[in-house]
């Protein structure tokens, strides 16, 4: 939620700004904003509505040249999307310039503070709050980065802070507490981000800041600090992707570059963590054996599509670990007091690291003393740094809004920590483990038949053009796979889409079929006899009251044919596994869907990446 970038250098901030907020800008977009310092002043720019407006502004009205600059897009929390409360703010004299992603819990009370002491606020954010105090600040004498310590001691909430002081072009100066911040280590230039994404065409090079620390980047230095000043240091890292992996590579959307990317991030998020005999070898896992032995119960926590991953993995953890495993929300989860001890597994799933909700459930559950393992695609974000445990999706960059090759990369994660607990634990013989890691090993090719077949699934979101409303069915790991293919034409095509288990039709959903409704029937492989059998009768008890029936089932299963009128065949894999293909054509169907209602797909209305408040 909002992009920050924040730049100090030879090269013209400008251009730095403006290039970094666009791979930012999925985080954010209802407003977007930019200054610079040029001849002893702040001069800026900000509009209400997507970065292009701002660009044309710049146009029409360029900025002075300039080599210190920052700039914002925003996803609004205290205040509508305008061209008021777009960032960044100032305070009274216009000195400084602040930009800001999180929520100052304490503004009110800072507002009527300064408002009694005679200042006028123009927004109704809560970020001007900021900026007037460091403007105070840094006009009392003090420089902006004990500026910046003092005014972070006086703030509550969550906030990633970046100012500008006019009268200091040298210096740009940030903070973080539960928000994220990178810095960027250049060559005669410096950058802070929201994400590596911000300065990835510039550097490679970065340093991860802790909670509560404040960060001045010059050309040519960067020091961290605590908020009481005293000297931090952060910890660096080598970013293992490149600016390729941040553009859209000739596809029309982000994610429709990223569900073709599956391929490859499912085959990345195995790398390494066998050996040839199958054996698993998870080294990022930091909890002992001998603690993960004693685990008697796992709590799988997400929001959204993760939450999902976390539902599949529960099929797949009971079965080969005999753990119990709850998966639940995690916004629920950090509000109904859970019960959680120390033999407690608490596996957080985000592809982020940045959720809050997942964060703040995580946190709750260290304090229980629980072990926490997280599942995450960013390296060095909030969650994995504050887990026990990490395993990385690998799955490089994902910049569309809605996950997807996070999905995938997060139920490879899922099933290879199933695994591991099941070696660990002595629940499985070697070879059953091997057999399983075989099969998962074929799984790049299977998803890469699933996108040959794009096509067709391309033909059948323009037959449904028109459709107001559709239905996902599935049973056991097809379940999750319904809500998600739910999710995902909601988020993106805008349409009424609900995900149910099959076997819960008759418990009331069924009444919503009517003739013509287009119901997705995730099947199970034959293998499972019951399973398939009872989603069979459930395909026939729509299709009898007039659903018009799409059928994802396996090459070979002819035993739906009779009932489907749209047939999407899945590659044989195992029932455990069958999410890793049926999520596919799900996804296509969806950004196919939205792209020819004429919706932005990489970034859906109301929405934004990386959900940073609670
Ligand atoms: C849906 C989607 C969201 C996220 C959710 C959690 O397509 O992207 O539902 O899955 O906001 O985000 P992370 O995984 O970053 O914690």
């Amino acid at each position: 939620m909002c992009g920050i970038v924040g730049y100090v250098g030879d090269k013209l901030a400008r251009d730095v700004v403006i290039n970094g907020l666009r791979r930012l800008e999925y985080r954010g977009y209802d407003s977007a904003g930019i200054a610079v310092i040029a001849g002893g002043r702040i001069a800026g720019a900000k509009r209400a509505g997507k970065l292009a407006n701002l660009e044309k502004a710049l146009e029409e009205d360029p900025l002075p040249p300039a080599t210190t600059g920052i700039g914002h897009t925003r996803w609004a929390t205290h205040g509508a999307p305008t061209d008021e409360n777009a960032h960044p703010h100032s305070g009274q004299s216009g000195r400084v310039a602040v930009v800001h992603n999180g929520i100052i819990e304490n503004f009110a009370r800072l507002r009527d503070e300064l408002e009694a002491a005679g200042h006028n606020l123009r927004s109704e954010t809560d970020t001007e709050v900021a900026a007037h105090l460091l403007e105070d600040a840094v006009s009392g004498g003090a420089d902006l980065t004990t500026a910046m310590q003092q005014v972070c001691r006086r703030l509550e909430g969550a906030f990633t802070l970046v100012a500008l002081d006019g009268e200091d072009p040298s210096r740009v100066v940030a903070a973080r507490r539960n928000s994220p911040l990178v810095v960027g280590l250049g060559e005669r230039e410096n950058f802070v981000g929201s994400d590596v994404a911000a300065f990835i065409e510039h550097t490679r090079e970065a340093l991860e800041l802790g909670q509560d620390q404040v960060v001045t980047i010059t050309r040519d230095d960067v020091r961290v600090s605590d908020f009481d000043g005293r000297p931090a240091e952060g910890k660096r890292y080598h970013v293992d992707w490149d600016l390729s992996a941040a553009e859209k590579d000739g596809f029309d959307w982000f994610m429709r570059k990223e569900i073709f990317e599956q391929p490859r991030a499912v085959a990345d998020a195995m790398l390494g963590r066998h050996d040839e005999q199958g054996r698993l070898e998870l080294d990022e896992v930091r909890v002992s054996d001998d603690e993960l032995r004693e685990v008697d119960k796992i709590i799988i926590v997400g929001c959204g599509t993760a939450e999902y991953a976390g539902l599949v993995a529960k099929y797949a953890i009971e079965h080969w670990t005999r753990i119990p495993c709850e998966v639940e929300l995690a916004h629920e989860f950090r509000y109904r007091d859970p019960i959680l001890t120390r033999n407690t597994l608490v596996v957080a799933i985000s592809q982020s690291g940045e959720t809050a909700d997942t964060l703040m459930a995580i946190r709750h559950a260290r304090t229980q003393r629980a072990k926490v393992l997280a599942i995450c695609n960013t390296n060095g974000s909030t969650i994995p740094r504050e887990s026990d445990a990490v395993i990385y999706t690998h799955a490089g960059p994902e910049v569309a809004v809605a996950s997807t090759k996070g999905f995938l990369t997060q139920l490879i994660a899922c099933y290879l920590l199933g695994l591991y607990l099941a070696q660990v634990r002595g629940m499985k013989y070697g070879d059953e483990i091997r057999s399983i890691v075989g099969e998962l090993e074929k799984m790049p090719a299977h998803v890469q038949r699933m996108l040959d077949d794009a096509e067709s699934v391309y033909e059948l979101a323009a037959e449904l053009q028109s459709v107001r409303s559709v239905l996902f069915l599935g049973r056991h790991v097809g379940f999750p796979i319904a809500l998600e293919g739910a999710l995902k034409l909601k988020e993106l095509a805008y349409l009424h889409a609900e995900g149910f288990a099959a076997g819960e039709l008759k418990h009331g959903p069924i009444a919503l079929i009517e003739q013509g409704l287009p119901v997705f029937c995730v099947v199970p492989p034959r293998g499972r006899d019951q399973l398939h059998a009872k989603m069979v009768s459930a395909i026939q008890e729509i299709r009898a009251r007039g659903a018009r029936t799409i059928v994802l089932a396996e090459e070979g299963d002819d035993e739906v044919t009779p009932y489907s009128d749209v047939r999407i065949t899945l590659p044989v894999v195992p029932t455990l596994l069958q999410p890793l293909v049926a999520a596919v054509p799900l996804q296509l169907f969806a950004c196919e869907l939205a792209t020819l209602l004429g919706h932005d797909v990489d970034q859906p209305r109301n929405l934004a990446k990386s959900v940073t408040v609670e």
